[in-house]
């Protein structure tokens, strides 16, 4: 190539028309697809690269038509209004993403007469890794959203309260008449008694099913967070606050519950603005000059005594009144132990379920050591010890034996393990007693025997005819071996 003087520019305004031209051949040779429109919006020009990527039908002028009308989310209008440029955006059209620019269009007299948008898709390589990370962080951010709104619905439902005994009847109907109601729920009760469970099951089963439940633990929240987690932060309310607006709690459970878990720990300093939201269903974010209403209904739980917090100058009286609309008290496991059995076959099935293997079952001996233990961890410590022993016993059906954490049960000699079990149970008519104390012995003795009859008979003290008549009667058969007992 020959060689040439290089070009002087010497004026601004070669500069200009130099840069100007040189754009033009750029955006030329880049974009995929280009549009131009006019002062109201209108398309005046539009390249065939675009019409096809916006599948376009051919036949249809599309030319005079509002931009909005050929693409609902363009932002062109915006550019144009405002004289701004968006040099690089990205615009999704369907599921694809596409780099963008858009530019204000100046006439001679330097007003704004329309706006140009040309879409740079496959072109620009450089821009490959940043899309591809902005379609990763999009992913991310849908995964996360959906994360969130699963989080906002409540885990458990009434049927998942399992007991039989009076008092958890009684629980379960009171948490029931609870969620037809609109007040303030306690619920009070040592640890593990289900009362998170409970909470759920009351959100679910009442007429805010359908809004988000949303939980605050008091206690897993330093001090010094806990108000904005509650109530929200305005941008800038605080050093370090951020620019953004933060929701509090009582924000997100709008039109649902909000869970107040150990509610007993929330610090005295905080309970006034607490009870503001109760009494006025209005709320101040921090920073923030304005009250907004907020429409939810709180569910509180504790694990302490509030009256005695009261007492000691710990927990305002006004806040326990509001919250102590409906109180729920959630009885301890050693008040219910005939719960135990059933509550031992649902978590052992449970735990079966989600270590994907069959269900374990108990011997009675292993039934007894469970029933007579103290349970100060409630039904959460019966979990944890069943799993344990379901980890690192090797049989299916677990004895006594499998729980050595537990101290063993002291039966009074004559007194069988399963008749010490039977003592927990609720009183019955005599003739159902005794027919079940009869199977039981009758069971013991055939096991004893190895389920020979005859042998059977004789340390029952009785004939071969009648031990074949109550067996009958009480439906036992060979099939009763080796599963007697089981829970
Ligand atoms: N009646 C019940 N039936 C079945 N499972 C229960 C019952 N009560 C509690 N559980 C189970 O026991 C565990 C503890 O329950 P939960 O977390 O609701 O207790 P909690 O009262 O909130 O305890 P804490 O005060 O320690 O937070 C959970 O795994 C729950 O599913
Ligand atoms: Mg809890």
């Amino acid at each position: 190539m020959a060689w040439s003087a290089p070009t002087r520019i010497s004026s601004d305004a070669e500069v200009r028309s130099l840069a100007a031209s040189s754009l033009v051949k750029l955006f030329d040779s880049l974009y995929e697809g280009a549009v131009v429109i006019d002062q109201e919006g209108r398309i005046t020009w539009i390249n065939d690269k675009y019409k096809a990527l916006i599948g376009w039908n051919g036949s249809e002028q599309i030319e005079g038509r509002l931009i909005e009308e050929v693409l609902p989310n363009s932002r062109l209008r915006n550019v144009m209004e405002t004289g701004q440029a968006d040099l690089l955006d990205v615009l999704t059209l369907g599921r694809r993403q596409m780099v963008v620019s858009r530019i204000p269009l100046h006439g001679e007299a330097g007003n704004i007469i329309g706006a140009l948008g040309v879409i740079l898709f496959d072109r620009l390589q450089a821009l490959k890794p940043i899309v591809s990370k902005f379609q990763q962080m999009q992913s991310d951010l849908a995964g996360v959203r959906k994360q969130l709104a699963e989080g906002r619905h409540a885990k458990y439902r009434f049927s998942q309260f399992v007991g039989a005994s009076r008092l958890a009847l009684e629980t379960k109907e009171q948490a029931r008449r609870a969620a037809e109601r609109e007040g303030a729920v306690l619920l009070l009760g040592e640890t593990g008694t289900g009362k998170e469970l409970l909470a759920h099951a009351i959100h679910a089963a009442s007429r805010r099913a359908e809004g988000p439940l949303v939980s605050l633990n008091a206690a897993a929240i330093p001090e010094a967070l806990l108000e904005a987690e509650l109530f929200g932060v305005e941008p800038g309310a605080y050093t370090g606050a951020g620019q953004k607006k933060r929701m509090g709690k009582f924000q997100l459970a709008d039109g649902g519950t909000l869970f107040l878990d150990e509610v007993g720990d929330m610090p005295l300093s905080l309970q006034p603005k607490l009870l503001r939201v109760l009494q006025e269903g209005e709320l101040e974010s921090l920073g923030g000059n304005q009250l907004r209403a907020v429409n939810v209904r709180v569910i509180a739980a504790t694990s302490r005594d509030l009256k005695a917090m009261i007492e000691a100058g710990s927990f305002r009286a006004d806040l326990y009144y509001r919250l102590n609309v409906l109180p729920i008290r959630l009885p301890p496991l050693r008040e219910r132990r005939e719960d135990i059995p059933v509550l031992c076959e649902t978590l052992l099935e449970l735990i079966a379920e989600q270590g994907g293997e069959a269900s374990c079952t108990l011997s009675a001996d292993g039934l007894a050591r469970l029933a007579g233990y103290e349970w100060s961890g409630n039904v959460r410590e019966l979990r944890n010890v069943l799993e344990q022993a379901v980890a690192q016993s090797a049989n299916r059906r677990l004895t006594s034996a499998d729980f050595p954490m537990l101290p063993e049960v002291v039966t009074a000699p004559g007194v069988s393990q399963v008749s010490s079990n039977q003592a927990m149970a609720p009183v019955r008519p005599l003739r159902e007693a005794v027919a079940a104390a009869e199977r039981v012995e009758i069971l013991r003795a055939l096991e004893a025997t190895g389920w020979v009859k005859m042998a059977t008979a004789k340390v029952l003290g009785i004939s071969r005819a009648k031990l074949y008549e109550k067996l009958g009667a009480l439906g036992i058969s060979s099939e009763n071996q080796d599963t007697s007992g089981d829970v």
